[in-house]
């Protein structure tokens, strides 16, 4: 079965693939041809992971998953939460957002947070919603290499390693994205 997984985003598709049975040939909008940066207008993770697989779906008739994550900061009332992407600017840039994130925590005893991932999903002209969360705390410095976005600064209960520390393998079990895609995949099996 062909699924698309409506990402440009590289590192996100190298995480799913790894979790997706042979079964489903998992493409993304580069394999499709779609380069468009599909506007995320929504005022809810949800309104935006269904305002894009929508606009897949609508534009070229294929079977489409798309998420919208966003991380969670307690002392913060939920920012960076929809804007986590923009956080610190439109250019998006991951270093930038951290910097802003551990500046507006700088203060704050409680660095409790989470992340949220919400998968809409369109096939036979159907809609479906899985979500996904995963607990943690955010750092006061940022730690390791791997990963992307938040990941340096994003330390889960019960582990002593930031998401950048960690093998790619441990955050897929216990990440926001990973139990989200689990829903996903145990629904399509
Ligand atoms: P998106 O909706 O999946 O594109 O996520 C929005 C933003 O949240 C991204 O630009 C990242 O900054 C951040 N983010 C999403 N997933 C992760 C993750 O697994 N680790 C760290 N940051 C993430």
């Amino acid at each position: 079965m062909k699924l698309v997984f409506a990402t440009h985003n590289k590192n996100k598709l190298e995480e799913v693939k790894k979790i997706v049975p042979p079964h489903i040939e998992l493409v993304s909008l580069t394999d499709i041809g779609c380069f468009d940066d599909i506007p995320e207008t929504g005022a809810t993770l949800e309104e935006n992971a269904h305002i894009k697989a929508d606009y897949v779906t609508k534009n070229y008739g294929l079977a489409c998953f798309a998420d919208d994550t966003g991380l969670l900061v307690d002392a913060l009332n939920g920012a960076p939460g929809v804007y986590s992407a923009r956080y610190a600017g439109t250019d998006k840039n991951s270093d930038d957002n951290m910097n802003k994130l551990l500046e507006n925590l700088k203060s704050k005893n409680n660095r409790a947070a989470h992340f949220k991932t919400v998968i809409a999903l369109n096939i036979n002209n159907e809609k479906y919603e899985f979500s996904g969360i995963v607990e943690g705390e955010i750092t006061q410095a940022k730690k390791g290499e791997k990963g992307f976005g938040y990941d340096p600064i994003f330390l889960p209960n019960g582990y002593n390693e930031t998401f950048a520390e960690l093998p790619l393998e441990t955050k897929n079990a216990i990440s926001h994205r990973g139990r989200a895609m689990r829903k996903l995949i145990d629904f399509l099996q």
